[in-house]
């Protein structure tokens, strides 16, 4: 398939096949997952992290919006701004993927990093406002993946961002939405992303 991450294992073009369901329904999402999960790796490496936790948030990062398979169509493909209650559903896909992945024992630490992929460093994230180091270190890893990649990439309102206004934009956030050693560990190794978007 089309990862760009070095290591590949047994599970990993299987997972990537899965995440092509929802690529299919969602165009605006299209291979979001994918380089989310070829940062997230490369963070990983950056890191120094083993290589068994390295792979735990690498297939992380290609599942971590497979939730939103479970949110309809009308909130899912809204071009403009959710209101109120739209917004409430989707901000179930995270709790919608980690039930998704809870059918199998074997992937429940995958399925807590998908649970808090949205939660932030000080505490005001979603679903549980949970902070720091409560939340798990991949999903902060693939929070920084992921904001990074919604600003790099064009939506239906806006084109992609500049690298360096998504560069400022993580420094700024540093300690506030992102855990600050991640996004350190990210902005010292920009050519990362610079790869990603080349
Ligand atoms: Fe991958
Ligand atoms: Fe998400």
């Amino acid at each position: 398939m089309h990862c760009n991450c070095e290591s590949a294992y047994e599970e990993h073009d299987l997972v990537e096949c899965i995440t092509s369901a929802l690529d299919a329904r969602d165009p605006y999402t299209g291979n979001h997952s994918r380089r989310v999960a070829d940062m997230a790796c490369d963070l990983c490496h950056v890191l120094g992290l083993p290589e068994d936790i390295t792979r735990e948030i690498h297939i992380s990062g290609h599942l971590h919006d497979i939730g939103k398979i479970g949110i309809p169509d009308k909130v899912l493909l809204k071009p403009g701004r959710l209101n109120d209650e739209e917004w409430e559903l989707m901000k179930q896909h995270p709790k919608i993927g980690a039930d998704i992945l809870a059918g199998s024992p074997k992937f429940a630490r995958i399925a807590a990093i998908i649970l808090h992929h949205h939660e932030r460093f000080d505490g005001k994230g979603y679903p549980f406002g949970a902070k720091g180091e409560e939340i798990p270190l991949g999903s902060r890893i693939i929070a920084v993946c992921d904001s990074i990649d919604a600003m790099a990439s064009s939506r239906a309102y806006r084109g992609a961002l500049p690298l360096e206004t998504v560069r400022n934009e993580i420094e700024k956030n540093s300690g506030l939405m992102y855990d600050p050693k991640v996004a350190k560990a990210m902005l010292e190794n920009w050519q990362i992303v610079e790869n990603t978007y080349r």
